[in-house]
């Protein structure tokens, strides 16, 4: 399998073809980015961090019973995964109260839900993902009704086997945001990343924030959150 030419470079990561017309590979940078691109900077060590913790995720939702786009991790920063078509939809699962849910409602941080919500933002970087619902979401072809079942279903599940594997390492999982592909045979998979940059992630005793907040609030320390986040996960994994 050989490495071809970018097709594709996002906030955080590049996506190149190769020999194989059903594999891509992706390639995780360093650079940080929020608030749709207005704040810049780079998280040093951070490309290799989320590649290895989303392959390792990735491979405990297959595990689980969630197909995902993973197929083999080539190297510190790259991934070969299956060729999908994104669907445009940011799907966020909130355990906890945080970030635009706090503010949009008024209420403040850390309220744990009985329950964990879902919402979706369109993915259009233009527009600034706005929020919308599912009848939003047909209305504008964005996936069918049952595309978008399936993607619930996966998307609960996920956050059953990260909060679990997350709380034995003291780590409470606040929030995440997921994406989905379709593969070549019109399947759903999960596709993206699952990393500090995608998740809001808490010291489950004092509540420091182990996650990109420190970078989008200017609260330093983040290569050492990301770090940590890891070491425990590792630790975990060694078990
Ligand atoms: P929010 O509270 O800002 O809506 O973020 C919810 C979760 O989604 C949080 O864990 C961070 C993650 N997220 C992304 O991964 N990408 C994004 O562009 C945004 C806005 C949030």
């Amino acid at each position: 399998m050989e490495k071809l030419e970018q097709i594709y470079e996002g906030k955080a990561k590049k996506v190149f073809k190769t020999t194989d017309p059903e594999r891509y590979i992706v390639d995780y940078k360093d650079d940080a980015t929020a608030f749709n691109g207005a704040k810049k900077g780079t998280i040093v060590g951070k490309g290799v961090i989320n590649n290895q913790m989303t392959n390792f995720f990735m491979q405990r939702m297959e595990a689980a019973g969630i197909p995902t786009h993973f197929v083999q991790e080539l190297s510190e920063r790259e991934t070969l995964v299956k060729k999908v078509s994104i669907v445009p939809l940011e799907v966020i699962i909130r355990n906890i109260s945080a970030g635009s849910f706090a503010k949009r409602y008024g209420v403040e941080e850390g309220i744990v839900f009985d329950a964990p919500t879902i919402e979706f933002s369109y993915k259009s970087d233009p527009l600034d993902d706005p929020l919308l619902n599912e009848y939003h979401a047909l209305a504008l072809k964005l996936a069918t009704k049952e595309e978008i079942e399936t993607i619930k279903k996966y998307a609960f599940a996920v956050n059953d086997v990260l909060k679990a594997f997350w709380a034995e390492c003291g780590v409470t999982l606040v929030d995440f945001k997921l994406e989905f592909g379709k593969i070549s045979d019109g399947s759903i998979v999960l596709a993206d990343e699952i990393s500090p940059d995608t998740c809001r992630l808490w010291d489950s005793k004092t509540h420091e924030k182990l996650d990109k907040d420190r970078f989008r609030r200017d609260m330093g320390g983040v290569e050492d959150a990301y770090a940590e986040v890891m070491k425990r996960m590792k630790a975990h994994d060694a078990n």
